[in-house]
């Protein structure tokens, strides 16, 4: 597929996914949402790769939300397949990737911007960078996950807060209310999210891909967080990164492990 709306790159074993709409501060047309499931599925299925950053083009924003001027006239049917088609294509695909996703968050990072966000699994934001869930100033609500996932990662009571004055926070605010993992200079945003990305690479794909897996699972409906770790945990003992991670660590030297 031939991008138009974001930028690919794969370096050491790790994917960098650049939305590239800087004029729109990065909004997300359905083109770019299309775009973007295309690479990250592609990046996960390139077994060189062990980790993602996605990043905003510019020092702006990451994503100032879903494209205003695309939904602007949209019919309830229409809202809720903008809705469902995202969540289903991009927000709750990126929460189950198998791969880590870090998001940089280089500036704006609003609706579906912080929401994107929300749906990775490690996010680092620069110094610059302005949070928040607009979406009831315009008349309606966060639709690509975000009622959920601010109240699972910062609590019902500030998730309420930050939705219902349509309020938008700084990324050390967003660092107090543990929204940001970390909080650093926009020069050392790319550094910082590379250095997180390479400890990951050290690690056994099998259990990265298990770990997210049973992280996950308390926040899905139908399932049960602590019986997902346990089979997840047993299935570990099958694989080959298994053996891999004991030896190595009986015979003191590094584990070398293979994506498969
Ligand atoms: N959808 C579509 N276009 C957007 C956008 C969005 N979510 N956010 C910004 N843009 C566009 C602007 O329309 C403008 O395009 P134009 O030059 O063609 O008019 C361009 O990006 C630059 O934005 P601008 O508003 O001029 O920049 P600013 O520095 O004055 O303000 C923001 C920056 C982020 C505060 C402001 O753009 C904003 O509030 N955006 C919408 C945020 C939002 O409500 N997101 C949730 C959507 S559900």
């Amino acid at each position: 597929m031939k991008y138009q709306n974001i930028l690919t790159e794969i370096s050491d074993q790790i994917a960098i996914i650049k939305i590239n709409r800087p004029d729109q501060l990065n909004a997300l047309n359905k083109e770019t949402i299309e775009e973007l499931n295309h690479a990250f599925i592609s990046s996960c299925e390139n077994k060189i790769v062990r980790v993602i950053i996605l990043i905003g083009s510019g020092e702006k924003a990451f994503i100032a939300g879903a494209d205003i001027k695309e939904f602007a006239n949209f019919s309830i049917e229409e809202g809720i397949r903008l809705s469902s088609e995202g969540h289903e294509k991009l927000f709750n695909m990126v929460e189950k990737l198998p791969i880590p996703v870090i998001a940089a968050i280089n500036g704006f990072a609003l609706g579906g911007g912080l929401e994107l966000a929300m749906s990775t699994h490690i996010r680092v934001a620069s110094e610059n960078a302005k949070l928040g869930l607009p979406e009831v100033s315009l008349g309606v609500i966060p639709g690509y996950g975000g009622t959920q996932r601010l109240a699972q990662l910062i609590g019902k009571g500030k998730a309420l807060e930050l939705i219902l004055t349509a309020g938008l926070i700084s990324a050390e605010e967003a660092f107090q209310l543990k929204l940001v993992n970390h909080v650093v200079p926009q020069e050392e945003l790319m550094n910082k999210c590379l250095s997180i990305a390479n400890k990951i690479t050290r690690n056994s794909p099998v259990a990265l891909q298990a770990a997210i897996t049973a992280v996950n699972a308390q926040y899905q409906e139908g399932k049960d967080g602590m019986s997902t770790e346990i089979e997840e945990f047993g299935k570990c003992f099958g694989t080959n990164d298994f053996k891999e991670g004991t030896s190595a660590f009986l015979e003191k030297r590094p584990a070398k492990f293979v994506r498969i």
